[in-house]
């Protein structure tokens, strides 16, 4: 083979001289004039007819194996490899645009309202999240590296029961038996990925087109375009200071079937009210007697500032009513995607069935490791930490407002839970106070996210807990200063 005349050499080239004898022979072999078992030269004798180095013709040699075009045989050599690797088009093929919309018909689903937050560097007052950099990341990280290590720990990284990880469930049912009075076991539970799974699959399993579903008039937004994602008829009912009217509630279970109510007892997702202990007790006595299900979202239970909590809807039910959702998102990070559904062992299973329908498992080996921060303290000393925090920040907040803003914003200091639900005074806009502060550097929502069935509120939340005293401080300072001209 005159290898010397068929394969090209330039030195004035960039390309190295081993990436062109590459080139040179694969084009060879592609053309079939070097057939296929055809044996090469060895190196040295290649190179001096080449008037090459011998190492190039090794290196030149290594990558048409690593590529697939030859193949070494022990003892006999190099050969043209007897199934040749696909082959790359010589020059670079102008792809066709990928089409927007498919060939088919489908039925579009609504944008569920978020909260986007601006990429840009500005102080952002959202939803109310946790604080990101008080997230015990360090101890997660080292569990997790400990687990996926440890040779008895293999079970983690293969197929597990989408019911999580059995080690979370009973260090759970612990920690949800000591803090909020459930008396329950790992069979109540199912580990999901967050509270929204855990709403989304209650609904998936009890909902029918046209169900009626019970929410307050404010409502969690993600909440209900699930509800109205499976067809719940939604009906709504005021909410004062004292949480769901609950006699609104028995007057639409006197008028017809209801399957489902949705509550943020704890914090009303977006005002913030606690629901008062006697319409905690009518409702789960009207959901006994009318046979409806009480989907209760205990979002942000771990963060109470006065005394003792109130305990769950879930901690009284003795009929089995109530489905209780929780979330880690919240206690430690929300890109932590674990929470958790508690309910009657038989319909945890059902719930659980569906999950595996859409979401095989969880992340078994972040499940082990969560299951080691509850039994080792990590998890209760974290809540502590980001509880004295937060409730430092929520102080520091309201007195900011008092402060600066005395007849601007009116509010109630929260008794736990991570906002201040600021409802403005009629004469602000609070879209163009919002744009404002953005162009200010500080970003907070212009309220159309809470607005659902209760329009002009004129009314945000105001999330502190992942600002620190300084950017308060400062946040509070642009809120004011872009109020000036507004009103
Ligand atoms: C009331 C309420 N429920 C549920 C969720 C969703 O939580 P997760 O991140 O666990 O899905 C949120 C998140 O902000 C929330 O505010």
């Amino acid at each position: 083979m005159p290898y010397q005349t068929i394969i090209p050499l330039d030195r004035a080239l960039d390309q190295p001289l081993y990436q062109q004898v590459a080139t040179g022979l694969a084009a060879e072999i592609r053309r079939g004039i070097i057939a296929v078992g055809t044996r090469l030269p060895g190196s040295r004798v290649l190179a001096e007819r080449l008037g090459l180095n011998r190492q190039t013709i090794i290196a030149a040699y290594d990558e048409l194996v690593a590529q697939g075009w030859l193949e070494s045989r022990p003892r006999q050599g190099l050969f043209v490899a007897p199934r040749l690797p696909q082959q790359v088009p010589a020059a670079p093929v102008a792809l066709p645009a990928y089409p927007v919309h498919p060939a088919f018909a489908f039925e579009p689903v609504p944008t569920v309202a978020t909260q986007v937050l601006p990429a840009l560097p500005v102080l952002v007052f959202n939803d109310g999240f946790p604080d990101v950099r008080l997230a015990p990341l360090d101890v997660l990280t080292r569990a997790y590296r400990a687990i996926a290590r440890r040779p008895s720990s293999r079970q983690y990284l293969r197929y597990g029961s989408p019911q999580g990880s059995a080690h979370l469930r009973e260090a759970l049912a612990a920690d949800l038996r000591d803090t909020r009075g459930l008396a329950i076991t790992a069979e109540n539970i199912l580990i999901t990925r967050g509270s929204q799974q855990s709403i989304f699959l209650t609904a998936h399993v009890l909902l029918r087109p046209g169900d009626a579903v019970i929410v307050g008039e404010t409502n969690y937004f993600a909440a209900t375009a699930t509800f109205q994602h499976h067809g719940g008829r939604l009906l709504a009912v005021p909410v004062d200071a004292h949480g769901l009217d609950v006699d609104a509630v028995e007057r639409l279970c006197q008028q017809q079937p209801v399957r489902l109510l949705y509550v943020t007892p704890h914090h009303h997702h977006p005002t913030t009210v606690t629901l008062r202990a006697d319409r905690r007790l009518k409702l789960l006595r009207l959901a006994a007697e009318y046979g409806f299900a009480i989907l209760e979202d205990d979002y942000d239970f771990d963060f109470h500032y006065t005394g003792s909590p109130i305990l769950p809807l879930a901690s009284a039910d003795t009929a089995g009513s109530v489905i209780y959702v929780g979330s880690l998102g919240k206690t430690l990070m929300p890109a932590l995607r674990v929470g958790y559904l508690v309910a009657p062992s038989a319909l945890v299973q059902a719930v659980t069935n569906v999950r595996r329908l859409i979401d095989r498992q969880g992340d078994q080996v972040l499940e082990e490791a969560l299951a080691e921060l509850y039994q080792s303290g990590e998890m209760s000393r974290h809540l502590r930490r980001a509880q004295r925090v937060y409730e430092g920040r929520r102080d520091r907040l309201c007195t900011l407002l008092r402060e600066q803003l005395p007849t601007a914003l009116h509010f109630e200091q929260p008794s736990g839970g991570m906002a201040v639900w600021a409802r403005f005074a009629s004469e602000i806009n609070l879209n163009a106070l919002s744009q404002k502060c953005l162009r200010n550097g500080l970003y907070l929502n212009d309220g159309s996210l809470y607005e659902w069935q209760k329009p002009n509120q004129n009314a945000t939340r105001l999330g502190f807990a992942s600002l620190n005293d300084t950017e308060l401080h400062e946040a509070v300072a642009i809120l004011a200063h872009s109020l000036q001209s507004l009103w």
